[in-house]
């Protein structure tokens, strides 16, 4: 735990990420009194700013509106933070940045500091040895944060891993996925192990597939550059969506606490089989009217790439709850809408009291606008007796209607502030993660596999529909 005191340094504070996620979070939680008392936070990047600028650019997310409360606050937040510029591979910055952090600390008592890094992974190394080497406070906790990409396939993480292994110790490192962060994922344990009736059906006896679908309706527009080396399968879904199968498909934890919880996820992913091709399908979208397709992005270098901006991967696990109920990943860019969510498809019921009654369905929306909702078979109201699928519906907005949900990275920061490492990846964890789709993007990458084209704006390649029925998913949801 931290008492009272700390210095948060986020580099990479003139780019995107810091502008729109880490000073908004933090503002966000200054305002709701749960950063220390005595919290300083510096920003620091190479760009020379003024302290008008950096105002300017790190106030430009924050929701502020009119109310003169949260006004004062943001004032009183400013007062507490500022910005040093620098490079990151250079001595006389490092020492430069160390005395800084120093002056501004004046006498405090405890010099806790957390380095919170929001930079792509070409200066990652240079900053994580920077910071051990001049602004690790000795005797003091020290925390540093990282963003993915952790490396592009297993063998350049455990370089990675290796090389910050020799800086700072397990325990120091936080590996951000923020989809750890969201309201809906980390509501699944709730959900799985504080209820009865999930913990009976929640397995390959009643369960016929599992669907993990991220949807994005806008394309790689100006992020084409970092894209295209990394594709849709290492964006979202090596991290993102993995992470939230394996929050599903875990074994119950012996307790809430983080190791435990990092355990049994580990273990599960030990479970699943490389993913294969013969278990994908692939997509890159292509113009729709005023929408121009990805190989049009000014950003490429390659015109002619074959980077999938599209992927359905199925995932088998091997263990006495999953064998033989696939669990089917679906991500893309410039889709018809924006949704993630998680859809367990219950198998058909047993015997023929009712015709056609579709399949249970046991929805997870965890964006826009997270939800429960349960597809269940209700007699039709009135005279009739014919069966009519209704939903259970537990929609936040409308049972918990004062409710904020803080974003993400805010809940986030939040768990570093308080030292829980629940909601972040450890390193066994993540190389884990690596083994299942390592041979599957060496085998695109290798033969050139060729993404099926599907139109901006559209659900997908022609082929979706087909692909997941074949692994058992019922869309109209009758028997
Ligand atoms: C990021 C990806 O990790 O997650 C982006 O790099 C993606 O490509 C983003 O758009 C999605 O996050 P969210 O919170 O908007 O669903």
């Amino acid at each position: 735990q931290l008492h009272g005191s700390i210095t948060i340094v986020v580099f990479g504070a003139s780019g995107d990420l810091a502008k729109k996620k880490t000073f908004p979070s933090l503002f966000g939680l200054y305002r709701n009194g749960f950063l220390p008392k005595d919290t300083r936070i510096i920003g620091y990047a190479r760009t020379k700013m003024d302290r008008d600028d950096f105002v300017k650019r790190i106030t430009q997310y924050m929701k502020i509106g009119d109310d003169p409360e949260i006004k004062k606050k943001l004032n009183s937040f400013l007062e507490i933070t500022s910005y040093h510029a620098g490079k990151y591979d250079e001595e006389a910055s490092w020492k430069d940045l160390a005395q800084y952090i120093n002056k501004v600390e004046g006498n405090v008592e405890k010099k806790n500091r957390l380095f919170y890094v929001a930079l792509p992974p070409s200066v990652f190394l240079d900053v994580a040895s920077g910071v051990r080497g001049h602004c690790y406070s000795e005797g003091f906790i020290n925390r540093i944060v990282i963003e993915k990409p952790f490396g592009k396939d297993l063998e350049s993480s455990r370089e990675l891993g290796r090389d910050i292994g020799k800086l700072f110790k397990e325990d120091e490192i936080y590996r951000i996925d923020h989809y750890l962060g969201k309201e809906m994922v980390k509501n699944l344990m709730t959900l799985r192990f504080a209820n009865v009736f999930f913990g009976q059906v929640w397995d390959r006896r009643n369960i016929d597939n599992v669907q993990i679908t991220f949807k994005e309706p806008f394309g790689t527009e100006g992020r084409g550059g970092y894209f295209d080396e990394f594709g849709i399968i290492r964006d979202v879904m090596q991290n993102h969506l993995l992470q939230v199968l394996s929050l599903v498909a875990m074994e119950r934890p012996i307790s809430t606490d983080a190791e435990a919880i990092r355990d049994e996820k580990v273990k599960v992913l030990k479970c699943i089989e490389p993913l294969k091709l013969e278990d994908a399908l692939l997509g890159q979208y292509v113009r729709n009217g005023d929408k121009p397709g990805y190989k049009e992005d000014d950003s490429l270098s390659d015109k002619d790439t074959n980077c999938p901006t599209f992927a359905a991967l199925v995932a088998h696990i091997h263990n006495e709850r999953w064998e033989g109920v696939p669990f089917i990943m679906k991500a893309g860019k410039a889709l018809n809408e924006a949704k993630v969510e998680i859809r367990i498809q219950f198998r058909n019921v047993s015997g023929n009291l009712f015709k056609n009654t579709p399949r249970n369905e046991l929805v997870l929306r965890i964006q826009p606008s997270e939800a429960v909702y349960m597809k269940v078979n209700n007699k039709h109201p009135g005279l009739s007796y014919q069966t009519l699928q209704s939903d259970l519906d537990l929609t936040y907005h409308r049972r918990y209607s004062d409710l904020k949900i803080p974003d993400a990275y805010e809940a986030l920061i939040l768990d570093v502030l308080r030292g829980d490492h629940s909601n972040f990846v450890r390193d066994d964890e993540l190389d884990a993660a690596w083994k299942i789709f390592t041979p599957i993007l060496h085998e695109i990458e290798g033969k050139k596999i060729l993404p099926k084209e599907y139109k901006y704006g559209s659900r997908g390649p022609d082929e979706l529909d087909d692909f997941v029925r074949k692994y058992g998913y019922d869309r109209l949801g009758a028997n």
